[in-house]
């Protein structure tokens, strides 16, 4: 589980976007983490402390005063509890008050007392975040090394439209992941590319493969926990973008190099973990091809794609290279072969077709020196892993220390 042994201490202050935050504590507690609860006095006008110690199995705290901590400081000790404090919703109101240290409530004597990371989790009207004061607040409390969640644009409880929505609790929970993950990428920008390719045969018919996109998205996703500045070239998938992430959308493998080729000098890292297809119609039919009955069905020519990991390795200052190959048969013959072909420093093998849309995989890493496995299971954890291999090999390539990342 992604929060397995982790404490979250979950402060909810008092915006309409706090009925939120009982999902968000749902979702904290199925993720493995021991979940504390507190409230402002205003949030428990919002949602009641039972909701919150139902879903998370513990008692609520409000009061500076409550007497069920044998000290009497519950401020201390549910700070030195936690390993990371979530304020979310973040009301202006706490914003200011955390800003300037004030202390005269639960919430915010803990957070001076924390001295641990804390994430804000903005949510209030467009107006109020707008204002200079907010903002003040805000870069004050970057500055002190808060991390700031969102927040969101959209439709808002008032009937505005604007920025200032509470970040929906799914992207929220793989935010407080990453403020928990250590951050080997940071300053660096990695880009993914994900998902299968789509060629057109003529309006509504096509070839592709079955990839689902999931590898790939999972790449990104831990890529980003991992503190670096994704860009995500997917084909057509049904899946939502991880948070954080930019994702340029496309059909073709075409217009998946082009995309490519558009964002890849930004790039320090490239991993190549979409299906692209290896060919193409020759011609696109302008109109739907009609079956006859007495006609042979008809032969399609095709003509060979781009080969885009390839044409990245091939660039005269290559970012480090890594990809991905599926074989249905002889993987380690293939995939070694593959390498050497496309000249990239890292391959991965995924262990056979029958991981695509699923949720879990095995994957094997060729490098120069061999193969050597990285193991089975779910694949944002494989993900996870890669990820932690390329930090390694990117820091110990002397090579790539001393070039400074291009701009
Ligand atoms: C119905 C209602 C909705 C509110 N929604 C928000 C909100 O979304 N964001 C916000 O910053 N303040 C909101 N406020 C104002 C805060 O509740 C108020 O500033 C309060 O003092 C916040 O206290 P706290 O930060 O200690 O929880 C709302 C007030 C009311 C009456």
């Amino acid at each position: 589980m992604d929060l397995q042994d982790r404490s979250i201490l979950l402060a909810v202050t008092g915006g309409v976007a706090a009925y939120k935050a009982a999902e968000l504590c749902r979702l904290l507690v199925k993720a493995g983490a021991q979940v504390q609860v507190v409230l402002t006095e205003s949030a428990s006008r919002f949602v009641g402390a039972a909701t919150f110690q139902a879903l998370s199995g513990k008692p609520v705290f409000t009061d500076l005063w409550d007497a069920r901590v044998p000290n009497t400081m519950a401020h201390i000790e549910l700070a030195r509890a936690a390993d990371l404090i979530v304020v979310a919703p973040a009301t202006a109101h706490i914003l200011a008050r955390a800003a300037q240290g004030l202390a005269d409530d639960l919430l915010s004597t803990l957070l001076l007392a924390a001295g641990k990371p804390v994430l804000f989790a903005p949510a209030m009207n467009r107006e109020m975040w707008l204002h200079p004061a907010t903002q003040r607040n805000l870069a004050i409390l970057r500055a002190d090394g808060a991390r700031i969640c969102g927040p969101a644009s959209g439709e808002q409880a008032c009937g505005e439209v604007g920025e200032g929505r509470l970040v929906e609790p799914d992207d929220l929970l793989q935010d407080i992941i990453a403020a928990l993950t250590p951050n080997s990428l940071e300053g660096r920008t990695v880009l993914v590319t994900a998902g299968p390719t789509f060629e057109p045969i003529d309006p509504v018919r096509g070839l592709t493969n079955r990839s689902s996109g999931k590898m790939g998205y999972a790449v990104a996703r831990a890529a980003r926990e991992a503190g670096a500045h994704v860009l995500l070239v997917s084909g057509p998938t049904a899946l939502a973008a991880p948070f954080g992430v930019e994702r340029t959308v496309v059909e073709t493998a075409q217009q998946m190099a082009d995309a490519v080729m558009a964002q890849i000098a930004q790039a320090q890292v490239f991993i190549a973990t979409a299906a692209v297809a290896d060919w193409r119609p020759a011609q696109v039919l302008a109109q739907k091809q009609k079956k006859s009955p007495d006609a042979p069905p008809p032969s399609i020519a095709l003509q060979t794609n781009p080969d885009i990991l390839a044409a990245v390795a091939a660039l005269p200052q290559p970012p480090y290279c890594v990809g991905f190959a599926a074989e249905s048969e002889n993987l380690i013959a293939h995939a070694a072969a593959k390498r050497a072909r496309k000249n990239v420093p890292l391959l991965v093998g995924n262990l056979g077709p029958e991981t695509f849309g699923q949720d879990d995989n095995r994957l094997e890493l060729f490098d120069a020196s061999g193969h050597h496995p990285l193991g089975s299971g779910r694949k944002i954890e494989l993900a996870r892993k890669l990820i932690g291999e390329v930090a390694r090999r990117l820091a110990a390539s002397s090579n790539l220390i001393q070039s400074p990342p291009r701009t």
